[in-house]
């Protein structure tokens, strides 16, 4: 099995970006987390970010012969990004959408996912661990 893991714009300030939010954990420390579950669950990870919304779309078409799901927290392009949500649909693959914080009961821009009809599952306000659920769901889903 093999998944593809996303993280969108301003994640990699993640540790010192609104700690109170989105936890003390760096990007480094979530991949680690993400791999070690990985290998428990039998799955080959290949995790990117990026800040640039056309970057995502490429990798998402660059790898989708090769994954089996994706696993993407799109930052805030997930609010508003119908190119991005396309690109999850026109893979064909079952998407886990994640975010570390409770997008629901935030700002109210925040409460929308638009990529939300294009994924199988959404997991959010774990922190870390909404990753680890994501990536267990797809592990479930590809399995079939
Ligand atoms: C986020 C929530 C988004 O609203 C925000 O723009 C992010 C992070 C999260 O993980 O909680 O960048 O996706």
């Amino acid at each position: 099995m093999k998944v593809l893991v996303l993280n969108g714009p301003n994640l990699h300030l993640l540790g010192r970006r609104k700690p109170e939010i989105y936890g003390k954990a760096t990007l480094h420390d979530i991949n680690k987390a993400v791999l070690n579950e990985a290998v428990k669950l039998g799955i080959t990870v290949k995790s990117f970010q990026t800040n640039y919304e056309g970057k995502l779309i490429d990798l998402i078409t660059e790898y989708m012969d090769w994954a089996d799901g994706i696993m993407i927290n799109a930052g805030a392009l997930t609010h508003y990004s119908y190119a991005l949500r396309d690109a999850i649909e026109a893979s064909g693959l079952p998407a886990a959408e994640v975010h570390l914080s409770d997008i629901s009961s935030r700002e109210d821009f925040r409460r929308i996912s638009v990529i939300l009809p294009v994924c199988a599952g959404q997991f959010m306000g774990k922190g870390t661990e909404s990753y680890i659920e994501a990536l267990r769901f797809l592990a479930e889903k590809i399995r079939g």
